[in-house]
């Protein structure tokens, strides 16, 4: 068994230039050959987009509703992380799907042309969440000072820069939310906005209930729309990961479940100058925020 520590704060390995964490990087041939099964549904996102949201919305829609249900275990293995992978210390996320029964539903934040094909050719059902980038890019640097799997992030002002200039984990957020959206052409894929979500849950609920072909009711809404609040969120131990603090999440940081809210823009954080700058919360679709 290793140690946790073995895996913190390593630089990212690139994948077919795409920032990887290095502690996933290891054996990629795994991810590449991995066997998608036609019934998996895939929660995609870029890292900080809203995936616990959308994954616990999924699961609870599968669940019918019913929270004593989806309170049967922690979210991360409810709906395990495709490229999860800490050798000799955590299960990777390969070998849990492995043994998750189907339906599975599966975490990934893989830009669209690292998805590993077999999901494409068993026309596997994908639920992308995309999120304004500003948003993302506050989150993800409380995420990278508490996440120790990731490289130090340094100042707000460089983490910034980095960030702009896609070389942090997963790479660039234009180049993410643009593939996803322009892969819709082609293979069904539900594009969510987590500021629709944030605007209007039950409404996006629906959307999500359709396009998984589940007819609920109202009363299975109004209980989805209630357990996936973030307060409920964050007081639920099994989708706060508070239970991953002690070996790679750092909580006392920052809290998994941080804001969430649109628009949480404090700037300059940790020092920095202070810049606009203006992002789109998706192609063609921009929009002000903070
Ligand atoms: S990860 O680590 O990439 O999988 O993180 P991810 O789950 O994609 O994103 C975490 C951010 O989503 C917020 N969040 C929520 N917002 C609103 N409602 C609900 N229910 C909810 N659940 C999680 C979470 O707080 C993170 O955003 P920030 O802005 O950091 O608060």
């Amino acid at each position: 068994m290793e140690n946790a520590e073995n895996y913190f704060r390593k630089d990212w390995v690139c994948i077919r230039g795409v920032p990887m964490i290095s502690a996933f990087s290891e054996n990629w041939e795994r991810i590449d050959g991995f066997q998608a099964l036609p019934e998996d549904i895939i929660v995609a996102t870029y890292p900080k987009a809203g995936t616990t949201w959308m994954s616990e919305i999924v699961d609870m829609i599968l669940a019918s509703g019913d929270v004593h249900k989806c309170q049967r275990d922690f979210i991360h293995n409810k709906v395990p992380m495709l490229e999860f992978s800490a050798p000799n210390y955590v299960e990777a996320g390969t070998k849990k799907l492995a043994a998750t029964p189907s339906p599975r539903v599966i975490k990934t934040h893989l830009p669209v042309q690292l998805l590993p094909k077999s999901f494409w050719e068993k026309n596997c059902k994908v639920i992308y969440v995309a999120r304004n980038a500003k948003d993302v890019a506050v989150s993800y640097y409380h995420f990278d000072l508490m996440n120790q799997l990731h490289p130090e992030p340094g100042t707000w002002a460089q983490y910034l820069e980095k960030y702009m200039a896609g070389e942090v984990g997963y790479g660039s957020w234009y180049d993410h939310v643009k593939g996803w959206w322009e892969k819709r052409q082609e293979h069904r894929i539900l594009y969510q906005f987590y500021e629709d979500m944030k605007e209007d849950p039950a409404r996006e609920i629906q959307t999500v209930m359709h396009f998984l072909e589940k007819d609920l009711g109202e009363e299975a809404l109004e209980k989805i729309v209630r357990h996936t609040s973030f307060q409920a969120m964050k007081e639920n131990p099994m989708t706060n990961y508070n239970s991953r603090a002690t070996s790679f999440f750092v909580n006392k940081i920052s809290p998994f479940m941080r804001k969430g809210i649109v628009g949480g823009l404090e700037e300059p954080l940790h020092g920095g100058p202070k810049r606009s700058f203006r992002f789109a919360t998706m192609p063609g679709r921009w929009r002000e925020v903070g």
